[in-house]
């Protein structure tokens, strides 16, 4: 915009036309004007010289009558010449001709010479000749153009002589080009004020202009603070204000734009779940950061016109399927191949529809599912762990009783023994039952723990009293040891004899004859209440212990059932500890012994849990 020639400006263009303008005004005005006045001048010049001789014509007519050569002629030459003289007019000659042509008397003295001799001009001839009305141009031998009149002397209906008027034009001449240049002065004088008005005028118009231009300019690189200032209220005016009212609403609109750009941007950025978008062509063009996180891979680092399906790593026909819309969800396993827990994400699609038809894009929401699809599992395995525990007494109990039908009953020593182990696979069932319902008001957080100030040494030592019996039948040791420090702690009394029964249970069951267990308190290094049960029995094997607070999990399923097991009182013992805000893990090695440790906060009171 700069650099932008000067004849190109509107200011250029508005004194170009306004000077063209003016000039072909005057110029048609000064022609019509000018030839118009010149006719009228040579006119007026020729009608004068005409009514002149005419005049003379008729006065000198009575002159032509005297004889030649007498004493009348030369008077009336004389008195000729004296009419001539009179009729002075400035720069013309005036001649008296007589019938045959011949000078008699000539206005100018210079010209005396030619005094009888014959003027020859044409309009002399036609003059002699009757013809009232003859005129024509002459240039001299001054280079001086003359207007030359002729008019015949009539005396008794015949023409005797004639009058000739040849008159200098140079007047007439300097006075139209007085005229010319008065006219050439005063339309140089127009064109100068008008091109000074057009400057002017073009100022005024061409001044908002270049201001708009500005700020315009201004606008466009996103300044909106300035004012368009208001040159009055004419048609600028109406648009400096109608510029200055677009900027306002341009303001609102880019800053709403702005805004629910940042909030789009917050929200996508902030979502739990992640988010993909491609354009028309199926191209990567966004992407949230929980996809980042889900993917491994950063928007910047993609490579430029990386499809969907290759970031995914979807099959060709799933990809089909999805852009076909027959399906809109598919899973996906991330990580790697032989990751053992690769994250499981749900992704589904959703077409960007254009307002006039066709897609712009698609939209890819990841979902993390792991947990969920984890959970449903272990839910699954959980519904067959349980169905498969109970129908072992189930069919148990149904083949005894269908023994005792077939005649069993008849024979009382053998119906005893039938409906004996009918008992213990019924209280097994309870016992199974029971610690289900256990663990599911764990589960659904239902599980109240009613916290007591208990003393350390009494609870392990009420523990080792109630399995005293099996103990002694054993013959298996058994010590309890609280290290100093530990006297009282708050806590579940009735559960945590449940779980301190369920280790020495396992301890009891898991240990042959003439073992030791070791029940032990004290306090941890983290100042919490550490309990645990050792114990000299068969171990477990390393790659069993990851899993052994599992629900259902034994070792040797065979033999735990057979020992009265269902695998369960690990797990409740977990639930227990975490539920009053404690760790427990399993220390064990094979054919050698294990120890279960579980921790429990200390400073607990009553009523409020850690
Ligand atoms: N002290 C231990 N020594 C050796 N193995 C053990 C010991 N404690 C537990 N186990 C192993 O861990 C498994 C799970 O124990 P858990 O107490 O949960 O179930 P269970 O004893 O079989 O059945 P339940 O306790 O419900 O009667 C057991 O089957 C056993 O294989
Ligand atoms: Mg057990």
């Amino acid at each position: 915009m700069k650099g932008m020639s000067f004849f190109r400006t509107i200011q250029a263009k508005l004194i170009i036309i306004y000077v063209l303008l003016i000039l072909i005004a005057m110029q048609l005005i000064g022609v019509y004007f000018v030839s118009s006045m010149k006719n009228s001048l040579t006119d007026n010049f020729t009608k004068d010289l005409k009514a002149r001789a005419e005049m003379l014509s008729i006065l000198t007519a009575d002159k032509f009558g005297s004889e030649a050569g007498g004493a009348d002629e030369d008077s009336s030459v004389d008195s000729l010449r004296g009419m001539v003289n009179n009729l002075y007019i400035s720069g013309a000659e005036i001649q008296v001709l007589d019938a045959s042509g011949k000078i008699i008397t000539t206005s100018v003295p210079s010209q005396t010479d030619y005094v009888g001799q014959r003027n020859t001009q044409t309009v002399v001839s036609r003059a002699l000749q009757g013809i009232g009305d003859n005129e024509e141009y002459i240039t001299g031998d001054d280079n001086v153009r003359k207007k030359v009149v002729a008019k015949p002397v009539w005396l008794g209906g015949k023409v005797v002589g004639a009058i000739y008027i040849a008159a200098d034009m140079k007047d007439l001449y300097a006075t139209i080009s007085r005229i010319n240049s008065v006219f050439i002065s005063g339309m140089l004088i127009a064109l100068t004020l008008t091109a000074v008005l057009g400057v002017i005028l073009a100022h005024t118009i061409t001044q908002p202009i270049k201001e708009m231009t500005r700020h315009a300019t201004a606008v466009a690189e996103g300044s909106f603070d300035r004012k368009m200032p208001i040159f009055g209220s004419d048609e600028i005016g109406q648009l400096s204000k109608a510029f200055n009212y677009m900027t306002g609403r341009l303001r609102d609109a880019l800053s709403q734009n702005e805004e629910e750009k940042e909030k789009l941007a917050s929200i996508l950025t902030n979502m739990s779940d992640g988010v993909v978008a491609t354009d028309e062509t199926g191209r990567v063009i966004l992407m949230n950061r929980r996809a980042s996180l889900m993917l491994g891979c950063s928007e910047k680092s993609l490579p430029a016109g990386l499809r969907l399906e290759g970031l995914l790593g979807l099959a060709p026909d799933q990809t089909m399927a999805l852009e076909g819309g027959m399906a809109q969800s598919t899973m996906l396993r991330l990580g790697e191949e032989e990751e053992e827990n690769p994250n499981i994400v749900r992704v589904t699609f959703t077409p960007i529809h254009r307002r006039e038809g066709g897609t712009a894009g698609t939209i890819a929401v990841l979902q993390d599912v792991t947990e969920q699809e984890n959970l449903e599992a272990s839910r699954r395995e959980f519904v067959a762990n349980v169905s498969h525990e109970l129908r072992t007494p189930l069919t148990t109990i149904k083949s005894y009783a269908e023994a005792l039908d077939d005649g069993a009953l008849e024979d009382p020593q053998l119906a005893g023994r039938f409906v004996g182990v009918i008992r213990s696979e019924t209280e097994r069932m309870i016992r199974l039952v029971t610690d289900l319902l256990h663990l599911s008001r764990f589960d659904s957080r239902e599980a109240q723990l009613r916290y007591q100030e208990t003393d350390i040494a009494e609870m392990l030592e009420d523990v080792a009293d109630r399995f005293s019996f099996q103990i002694r039948q054993k013959r298996i040791s058994i010590s309890t040891v609280v290290r100093r420090g530990v006297t009282t702690a708050w806590l579940d009394r009735d559960q945590i004899d449940q779980v301190l029964g369920n280790l020495v249970s396992n301890a009891l069951k898991y240990t042959p004859e003439g073992g030791r267990i070791e029940l032990e308190a004290g306090k941890s290094e983290f100042g919490m209440l550490e309990v645990s049960v050792q114990d000299s029995g068969i171990g477990i094997p390393k790659k069993d212990i990851e899993r052994i607070f599992e629900r259902f999990y034994r070792v040797d399923k065979a033999r735990s059932r057979n020992m009265g097991g269902t695998g369960l009182g690990l797990s409740i013992a977990r639930e227990i500890v975490k539920a009053h805000g404690g760790a427990i893990w399993l220390q064990s090695e094979l054919n050698q012994g294990s120890k279960v440790t579980f921790t429990l906060p200390l400073n607990t009171q009553r009523g409020e849990r850690a």
